[in-house]
């Protein structure tokens, strides 16, 4: 991660975008024939009750400006202190880049697969992630500093992920996308003062729709529940601690903008994994043990190894070098102590869907 990198002119807001490392967004393509094979018939009224929701299409109109967009723009702007700026401005590149990674992902499958159930979820996924992207890009685009998404498309490495591991992380990152809104926007209907840019007035019909994909894809475990035993729980463990502690090191290079919200990024980020720990409960039997003093211990230790692997990146030459592999391998290390902490048990919820009621 180059937390370093200013944005000062609109090719360095690209060339974030563009970056693929440990806690950037990335992009994903994956084996479509597998997707094919998926079955939703188990669950066909649950699933045919969803695909009308997406139909009815309830946030049509929600991504548009509204006439005080830009008079509550311009009375708060000049109260960002040049640091608070780059933060908000990372946050909106790394939040468009991942609504936008979702939009490139769910647009491959669509074009990929025959299975008319998921061809038609991807369809009305990749219709609400390209609001999205769009949304964020626009407020870029009020400092010159748009990004310019065709080519972020081509230009951009992609990660190939088996469809199962595609099926976990973006449930985990859609479930955890609405844990994060929701909580940002009930602080901020809380305290009106925090509110230091109107698009957070945004996020909570925003928020509907990341919810309602990640419903998507329990149905599909649900309905598919080997995807859910043996090994795959493994893999599931896996995936849990790699979103969480991801969210938790990143979030923690954005200070100024959290505490700016009346947030601290410790508790906002304990606050949404109780959320998501909550929801998760609808697919998977486990979860992480987050009020266990050694998961935050463990996090902590990462946000200190993340920091010394920058310091000696910067440094560079033989030292930096070696410092980057040594704490490399420590952050291997807690990441693996953190892996094999016990986890939580718990009983499937008898219903598979949920409503968004935070
Ligand atoms: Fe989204
Ligand atoms: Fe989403």
């Amino acid at each position: 991660m180059n937390a370093a990198t200013t944005i000062l002119t609109s090719a360095d807001a690209n060339e974030k975008a563009r970056q693929s490392n440990m806690l950037s967004p990335r992009f994903y393509t994956t084996d479509h024939e597998a997707f094919d094979r998926l079955s939703v018939e188990p669950l066909r009224a649950e699933w045919d009750a969803m695909m009308k929701e997406y139909e009815g299409d309830n946030n049509h109109d929600h991504f548009q400006r509204d006439a005080t967009f830009m008079q509550e723009l311009e009375a708060c702007a000049p109260e960002w202190s040049p640091e608070m700026r780059q933060e908000l401005l990372d946050f909106f590149v790394s939040s468009l880049t991942s609504e936008f990674s979702g939009c490139v992902l769910y647009n491959e499958i669509r074009k990929h697969v025959k299975n008319p159930d998921i061809k038609q979820m991807m369809t009305y996924m990749a219709r609400d992630e390209s609001r999205h992207a769009g949304f964020i890009n626009m407020s870029l685009r009020d400092f010159d500093l748009g990004i310019e998404l065709g080519k972020l498309k081509s230009d951009k490495p992609y990660t190939f992920f088996k469809p199962a591991h595609i099926i976990y992380a973006t449930y985990l990152s859609e479930k955890i996308g609405y844990a994060r809104y929701i909580t940002i926007f009930r602080q901020l209907e809380r305290h009106p003062e925090k509110r230091f840019h109107p698009i957070f007035r945004w996020f909570e019909r925003w928020c509907n729709d990341e919810f309602r994909h990640g419903e998507s894809f329990a149905l599909i475990m649900r309905a598919n529940p080997e995807l859910l035993q043996g090994f795959n729980l493994v893999k599931i463990r896996f995936f849990l601690l790699a979103v969480y502690a991801t969210m938790y090191v990143r979030d923690h290079r954005r200070p100024i903008l959290h505490q700016a919200m009346g947030l601290e990024a410790t508790s906002y980020d304990f606050e949404v994994f109780r959320i998501t720990n909550e929801i998760t409960q609808q697919v998977f039997p486990i979860a992480l043990d987050i009020e266990h003093p050694d998961f935050k211990r463990g996090l902590d230790r990462l946000i200190e190894i993340s920091d010394a692997f920058d310091a000696a990146k910067a440094r560079g030459g033989l030292s930096g070098w070696l410092g980057q592999a040594w704490h490399g391998a420590r952050a291997l290390g807690t990441f693996g102590r953190l892996f094999l902490m016990p986890m939580k048990r718990q009983p499937l919820l008898e219903q598979p869907r949920m409503r968004p009621t935070w």
